[in-house]
């Protein structure tokens, strides 16, 4: 016999952008409910993004879950372009009037949003599989899954697809209802995970004729290192004395530095992708994060985009249950896109820049140094990369309902309110 759950925001993925709006939804009395397809356990522990922008850190400490992101995560002022075997500093401080990123794992902030769910009482379904939308052109859509082999069927106002690049949510909209701008690179990332302490205080953005290399960290004696590869490599082929012998060639420097190499226990590949869905929605279906929009990684925008997403979304969906009015919801593409276009054209460019490109010669290389020559000694260039790099302020309309939710509550520690 088939179950059937009644909510008002069926969430499909529970991944920052979909975690942090059935958070803030709670926060306005609205109820939803997170589907998943995998265990609670994946979730926590997948690693990927690790740069967190002002705004994301002060949204997540506004609406009650930065109290652990504020006393783990490691506040950067800036960050390290080396080319040419030198190191030029980005000083984030003296180019954008005092502001910072704060490296914190996507996967602990996940943690915390779970966390603060549960404290709530609110329903993650997780290992939620053969989920499907249906009735998205009504005003009664239903999401299907089964879970333990358990037919269910939930019935909602509005369905909130968060469900990554590779969800379902996406696809079920019928051809040509939404354009989808996209460009495949021909890149890929070999990202590790090393016990050792770090390299260096802040991130090294290595640009060298075999390819990228990145320098990032996750806590004091884990490091987070990436080097640029072939999309389809085989992991296997990157022994640990390949990668470390590539990351030295990579990173070379004619400073006084040393690479902290450490025991590798963690390998992958990503592949890089650049795409926009628009408009972000279709009758009762709201897209938001990757399942969206999609950048690579070089600029660190991914994760802050998706969280920027819910926080124009969840005002909008509370907009409309309080007042019956939909303005804002069908405004959401046109609040979201600016944002996301700027963060594509960020993203785009430092992995031009930075990347060694298929059928780059020797003339493209050459321009490629003068890029960078001119980014690191103009201050005009600097401060554009460096504003860009630490991200603009939420839109108006998040910044506003927070601001609102603020004056109305206290928030706890814990996630939930006291008002
Ligand atoms: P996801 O995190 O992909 O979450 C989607 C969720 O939906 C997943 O849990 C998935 O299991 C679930 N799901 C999928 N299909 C279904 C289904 N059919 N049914 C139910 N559930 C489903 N961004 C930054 O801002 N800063 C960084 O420093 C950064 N570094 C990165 C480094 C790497 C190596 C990578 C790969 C990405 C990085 N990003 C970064 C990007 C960032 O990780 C993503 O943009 C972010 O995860 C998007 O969040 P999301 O919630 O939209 O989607
Ligand atoms: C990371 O720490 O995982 C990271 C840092 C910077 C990036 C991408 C990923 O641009």
């Amino acid at each position: 016999m088939t179950r059937t759950i009644h909510t008002q925001v069926a969430i499909i993925g529970a991944g920052p952008a979909g975690l942090l709006l059935s958070h803030l939804l709670h926060f306005r009395g609205i109820e939803s409910i997170v589907l998943e397809v995998r265990s609670r356990a994946a979730v926590e522990s997948t690693v990927r993004a690790g740069v967190l922008e002002q705004a994301t850190v002060d949204l997540l400490t506004i609406c009650g879950v930065g109290e652990r992101l504020l006393r783990e995560g490691h506040v950067h002022h800036g960050i390290n372009l080396r080319f040419a075997g030198q190191t030029h500093r980005i000083d984030f401080e003296r180019l954008t009037n005092g502001r910072a990123i704060t490296i914190y794992a996507q996967h602990e902030v996940l943690r915390d949003l779970i966390q603060a769910a549960n404290h709530a009482g609110r329903e993650i379904i997780f290992e939620a599989h053969d989920v499907q939308v249906h009735d998205i052109d009504t005003s009664q859509p239903r999401v299907t899954f089964t879970q333990d082999g358990q037919p269910t069927e939930v019935h909602c106002d509005f369905v909130a697809g968060c469900d990554g690049f590779h969800g379902v949510c996406r696809p079920s909209i019928p051809a040509g209802a939404i354009d989808c701008h996209q460009c495949q690179l021909q890149i890929g990332w070999l990202g590790m995970l090393v016990e050792a302490a770090p390299s260096s205080k802040e991130l090294i953005y290595a640009r060298h004729e075999r390819g990228f290399a990145l320098v990032s960290t996750r806590t004091p004696h884990i490091q987070r290192l990436y080097l640029q590869c072939e999309p389809h490599d085989d992991v296997a082929a990157w022994t640990d004395e390949r990668i470390w012998s590539e990351l030295r060639i990579r990173l070379e420097t004619r400073e006084d530095w040393q690479l902290i190499q450490g025991r590798i226990f963690q390998k992958c590949i990503v592949t890089m992708r650049s795409f926009v869905a628009d408009p972000m929605q279709y009758g009762r279906l709201y897209l938001a994060g990757d399942a969206a929009h999609i950048v690579p990684p070089t600029g660190a925008k991914g994760l802050n985009l998706a969280l920027a997403d819910v926080s124009v979304l969840a005002p909008a969906l509370a907009e409309f249950f309080e007042t019956g009015r939909s303005d804002s919801l069908e405004h959401y593409s046109e609040t979201c896109l600016p944002r996301v276009w700027r963060a594509q054209r960020f993203s785009a460019w430092m992995t031009t820049a930075l990347h060694r490109l298929p059928g780059m010669e020797d003339y493209k290389s050459r321009l490629q140094i003068a890029e960078l020559e001119y980014v690191v000694h103009s201050q005009a260039a600097s401060a554009s990369l460096a504003e860009n790099y630490v991200g603009f302020p939420l839109p108006a309309v998040a910044q506003a309902s927070l601001a609102a939710g603020r004056s109305k509550t206290h928030v706890c520690g814990t996630g939930s309110t006291c008002t």
